[in-house]
């Protein structure tokens, strides 16, 4: 799978996706919001029904709108997962006064409803192995936050990818919250099975000022290679 892109930014969705660069998107609130979606999960719906069309086959991940009650939440990932064949539930690994019943929200829709989660918000290794043990198909560790509270994602990840195979759990690794261009390919190495990056970070990865220099060097002496052909034939 390799990567994923972060935004719900159909243009760059649709640039990157012509380059074949693309192996599924990942949305949060946060950055739909961004994106100017309003009106409830009428408005999400409306955009994520948008990208899960462009994308398919290929997985957008849809978060959930609420962390209220556990039949709210099954009850709206229900409604958001009929968006298309490619959807994934995201669901927070618990709620923010570290509410548990997410755990079990996790189970149902993954065991019962046959629904794909990919569980966010983590933190750590020992968070991402259970919610990969509650039957997750994607655990998304939020890598550069990690970082950003002056821990080491990299130690995380390494355990966790050793982890979910020496157990043999099914769930696949996102490395989250891309800070830099770097991030992408060492936490691919480090064991992430996927990276959702930030559109500008993917940018960065492609460009690089010495391979302008290079390409410009070749083409300046295509064009000299040109005009001498032209000078003989006179
Ligand atoms: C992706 O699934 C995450 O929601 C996203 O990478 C979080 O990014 P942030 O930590 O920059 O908010």
């Amino acid at each position: 799978m390799a990567l994923f892109l972060d935004t719900g930014d159909i243009g760059t969705i649709k640039k990157y996706m012509k380059m074949g660069l693309v192996r599924g998107v990942t949305t949060n609130p946060t950055i739909l919001f961004k994106e100017g979606v309003t009106g409830g999960i009428g408005g999400v719906k409306k955009k994520c029904n948008e990208i899960a069309k462009l994308i398919n086959p290929f997985p957008l991940s849809v978060e959930l709108m609420n962390n209220d009650d556990y039949t709210k939440m099954i009850d709206e990932a229900i409604e958001l997962s009929k968006l298309g064949n490619n959807i994934i539930i995201k669901v927070p690994f618990h709620g923010p006064k570290g509410e548990m019943d997410n755990i079990q929200v996790i189970n149902e829709l993954e065991t019962k409803h046959k629904i794909k989660v990919n569980v966010t918000a983590m933190m750590s290794a020992q968070q991402c192995f259970l919610a990969a043990m509650a039957g997750a198909t994607y655990v998304s560790l939020f890598c550069g936050r990690i970082n950003n509270m002056g821990y080491n994602s990299i130690e995380e990840l390494t355990k966790l990818r050793r982890l979910l195979d020496a157990y043999q759990l099914k769930a696949e690794i996102i490395c989250a919250s891309t800070r830099e261009v770097l991030n992408i390919i060492e936490w691919l190495d480090a064991g992430g099975h996927i990276v959702t990056v930030v559109p500008k970070l993917l940018e960065g990865m492609i460009i690089h000022p010495y391979t302008k220099e290079t390409v410009q060097m070749f083409l300046d002496d295509a064009k000299k290679i040109d005009q001498s052909n032209k000078s003989e034939k006179k």
